[in-house]
Formats: structure tokens, C-alpha cells, sequence
């Protein structure tokens, strides 16, 4: 048996994943080392494997660094921060964690309908400040039951989204690059038309060009003072100006909000509306959905430093 192949970690993602991959690899904790810059540049012929997470971005630039680098196992769904044509110029694998946040994500996408129709937080909030509402007096909120949702992207975790919905008897129609065969959803092509047809939307698109800002003004607006919006795909699908612009003029009924545009960055504009839930980019956030997120990455990179096919590729 060879030296266990060297994996370079980005950031503390959560000690389960670091323990299985020192257990595994030669782990170099990029996180730890106050000279960055210093640490690649010594350990660059050693690494060739990399954990990288939403947060953190892959780009030319740290490729450059790790000229052994044959393969970027992402503890997320979504890769949209890994120069995925980079890799492939350099032949260097990409995979990603499918499949088992799938439930969580669709979970947390009717926890945010929810709690954002029926101000779950802010009634919470009033009730722990030792208040009670005389009879009558606490502000009435949006059914969620029966009413008709709009569903952006219909993937693994938009399907699961509805398959949930249907138990609140909602009317379910979608918006996707294409429409699906067998599904019992109506398609419309584009997200105009479909926000025309809904009264809550929920965003689980990928983010990509195309997606980038498919949510503005006219599709806010098409929702209307009544309509809600959920995003636990990424921040940028919705132009966040025009989404606090809207709230603020009282044009949009609320939103439920996983993901921001420039996250840490959350518009504080916000953060006192009762009919707007916040959540900090949480959609995978189990216990056992990240344990199998990170069995799943660990696998992914056993499966290729073992030269056996990869679990879940995604280039
Ligand atoms: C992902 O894995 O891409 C999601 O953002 C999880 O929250």
C-alpha cells in the first residue's frame, strides 16, 4: 500500500466529515493555517483531492495552486461555486451529495411556506416578549391549505417539494428548462406565466446563467400582495433588491428565505418583518443528512483514489 492520498479541506465543514477523511487520507485542514498561500504552495504536490462546501468557491485561481488536484468532492448539492469547465480543461472529477438532502430540502421548503403564511417566528416572538392577544386582536395570516403552488425547477428536491404540497391539497404547476414527461403538474414556460398561476413560489432551481435573477420585479409583481415567495435554492435566482423593494412597497404577501445573494450578507431591511422567515442557508441541516453527505463525499473520493466509478458525478 501506497501514502494515503492527500485531501485538502477548505473550511471545518463538521468534525464527522474530518474525522472520516483523516481517517482515510492525508488530511492538509486549509482552514487551521494562518499562511494560507504559504501552506498550498508547500503542500501543492501532495493534494490531490479537495472538500469544498456552498460556502467556499472553487475557482481558477486556487486550481491553479494544486496542479496534482484530480478530483473535487463537494459536500453540497448545488456546485455552482466550482468552475466546473476549469476541471474539465484539467480532467479533474467534480461530484456532489445528491439524493440524501433531498427529504431535508423539501422538508424546510414547506417549513418556510408555513412560517412565513401563518407568521410561525413572529408569533413565537410576540408570545416569548409575555404577550397574548385579546380575542380577536392578533393579526390574521395566509392559508396554505388548497392554494396554488408554483414550483421553480423541478429536480430530485422540486418533485419532493410537491409530492408534499399534494397533502396540503395544493394546485401544483412548475417551471423548468423543459417539460417533464409523466408528471402530473402543469408546465408552463416561463416563470412570468408561471407566478401569474400561483400564489406561493418556490425556488429549487440550480443556479447557472440562465437562473441567475429569473426572479425580479415582473414575477414579484405577478405574485402579487397576496402571493409568497420560498427560495431554498440560491440567493442570486432572485434579484434581492427588487425582492426587499417589493416586501417594503407591500407588493409581495411574504417571503421564506434559506439563501441570500451575498451571503453572510442578509438585507437588514428584513430582518423586522414578521411576514418574512430568514433561515442561514440550513436546508441540508440534520444530523443524519449530514452524516450521509459526508459518507457520500469520503465515498466519492475513496471511489476514485481506489480507480473504481465514481458514486455521484456531476461533470
Ligand atoms: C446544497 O447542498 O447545495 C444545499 O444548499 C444544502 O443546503
Amino acid at each position: 500500500m501506497g501514502p494515503k492520498p492527500g485531501v485538502l479541506m477548505l473550511k471545518m465543514m463538521m468534525p464527522y466529515l474530518r474525522d472520516s477523511l483523516e481517517s482515510k487520507f492525508t488530511l492538509y485542514p486549509l482552514w487551521e493555517q494562518s499562511d494560507k498561500e504559504g501552506y498550498l504552495a508547500q503542500n501543492a504536490q501532495s493534494i490531490r483531492g479537495l472538500v469544498t462546501w456552498t460556502g467556499s468557491t472553487v475557482d481558477a485561481e486556487l486550481l491553479n495552486k494544486l496542479p496534482k488536484l484530480e478530483i473535487v468532492s463537494a459536500f453540497s448539492v448545488g456546485v455552482d461555486k466550482v468552475d466546473l469547465r476549469k476541471c474539465k480543461e484539467r480532467g479533474i472529477a467534480v461530484t456532489n451529495t445528491p439524493d440524501v438532502l433531498t427529504d431535508d430540502c423539501a422538508d424546510l421548503a414547506i417549513a418556510l411556506l408555513l412560517s412565513s403564511m401563518r407568521q410561525v417566528c413572529a408569533a413565537d416572538r410576540y408570545v416569548r416578549k409575555g404577550c397574548w392577544p385579546k380575542l380577536g386582536q392578533y393579526p390574521l395570516t395566509y392559508k396554505m391549505s388548497g392554494k396554488r403552488l408554483g414550483i421553480v425547477g423541478l429536480g430530485r428536491i422540486g418533485m419532493a417539494v410537491a409530492k408534499r404540497a399534494e397533502a396540503f391539497s395544493c394546485k401544483i404547476s412548475y417551471f423548468a428548462r423543459s417539460e417533464k414527461s409523466g408528471v402530473p403538474y402543469k408546465f408552463y414556460d416561463t416563470v412570468l406565466e408561471l407566478a401569474n398561476n400561483s400564489d406561493m413560489l418556490v425556488l429549487t432551481c440550480a443556479l447557472t446563467k440562465e437562473t441567475t435573477h429569473i426572479v425580479g420585479r415582473k414575477v414579484l409583481d405577478a405574485l402579487g400582495p397576496e402571493g409568497f415567495l420560498v427560495n431554498i435554492a440560491r440567493g442570486p435566482v432572485v434579484d434581492e433588491q427588487e425582492l426587499v423593494k417589493a416586501l417594503i412597497e407591500g407588493r409581495l404577501g411574504g417571503a421564506g428565505l434559506d439563501v441570500f445573494e451575498k451571503e453572510p450578507q442578509v438585507p437588514q431591511e428584513l430582518w423586522n418583518m414578521d411576514n418574512v422567515v430568514l433561515l442561514p442557508h440550513v436546508g441540508s441541516g440534520t444530523w443524519d443528512t449530514r452524516r450521509a453527505m459526508a459518507d457520500l463525499a469520503v465515498s466519492n473520493l475513496e471511489a476514485h483514489f481506489a480507480g473504481k466509478p465514481l458514486l455521484t458525478p456531476c461533470n
